[in-house]
């Protein structure tokens, strides 16, 4: 697999087939969920659940594979190799947009999923149809705490498994909190999303709406990041 990933790619000279791979599918998502936003635009509300939907299960399943092939493209902020322009460009603007790229993928992963839940909440199917319903929408507080305590249930476990099974370093442990402190604080959010945004629909129209934002930027900061490694200095 790892060799697969290192022969040269077909996009850009200097580039790997797994760099071009994923460049291609990371543009093949985007322009999904910005499809499935034009379908909800236009009132399709199902079309738009179901490519959502598939969207979202096929990046997934990508984000998995990609993390265990290539350790999720970290080792690029870890140093210069790969790099092959001037130290003040890999400063001021390859570092800055690779982090900016790296935390709206967080921040899209994190609400998509988010958004997912809510759009089946702020529906309601009449006749084989999904409908957003103008109506107050809250959550149940047993159903807020079962779920906070399932979530430190679920990272305790994998904390075990990282520290006796994979013997995984601090940094990965690390890592894997920040993730699971970012989920627990966006369902604590929701306390407040509740407050600000207390209509369903409405919610769900303006929080979508920025949620496809974010992912118009991983579009633009991910292409930003191709171009600078493998198309303007690439690494000869
Ligand atoms: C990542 C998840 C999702 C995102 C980002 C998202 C985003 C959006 C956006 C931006 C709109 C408003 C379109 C506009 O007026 O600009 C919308 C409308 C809608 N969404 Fe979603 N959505 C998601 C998931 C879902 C799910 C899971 C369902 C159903 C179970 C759903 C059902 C609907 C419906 C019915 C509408 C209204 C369409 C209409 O105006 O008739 N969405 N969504």
């Amino acid at each position: 697999m790892q060799k697969l990933l290192a022969q040269p790619g077909f996009l850009a000279p200097s580039g790997t087939f797994g760099a071009d791979l994923s460049y291609l599918l990371a543009v093949l998502f985007t322009v999904m969920f910005l499809f499935a936003w034009g379908l909800a635009k236009k009132g399709l509300g199902t079309q738009h659940h179901k490519l959502i939907f598939v969207s979202m299960v096929s990046m997934l399943i990508y984000f998995i594979g990609y993390y265990y092939a290539r350790q999720l493209g970290v080792l690029t902020l870890e140093g210069k190799e790969g790099f092959g322009g001037p130290l003040d460009v890999y400063e001021n603007i390859f570092l800055p947009t690779l982090t900016t790229h790296l935390v709206l993928v967080c921040l899209g992963l994190i609400l998509s999923i988010y958004m997912i839940f809510q759009g089946f909440r702020a529906c309601d199917k009449i006749e084989g149809d999904y409908i957003l319903q103008s109506r107050e929408l809250r959550s149940n507080p047993k159903i807020f705490k079962y779920t906070m305590a399932i979530l430190g249930g679920v990272w305790a476990a994998n904390q075990l498994i990282l520290t006796f099974i994979r013997q995984k370093s601090f940094a990965a442990s690390l890592a894997w909190a920040i993730i699971f402190g970012v989920i627990a604080l966006v369902i604590y959010l929701e306390k407040f999303i509740e407050k600000a945004l207390p209509d369903g629909a409405n919610r769900h129209r303006i929080l979508g709406r920025v949620t496809m934002v974010i992912f118009a930027l991983i579009l633009v900061t991910s292409t930003l990041v191709y171009l600078m490694l493998y198309v303007i200095y690439p690494k000869i």
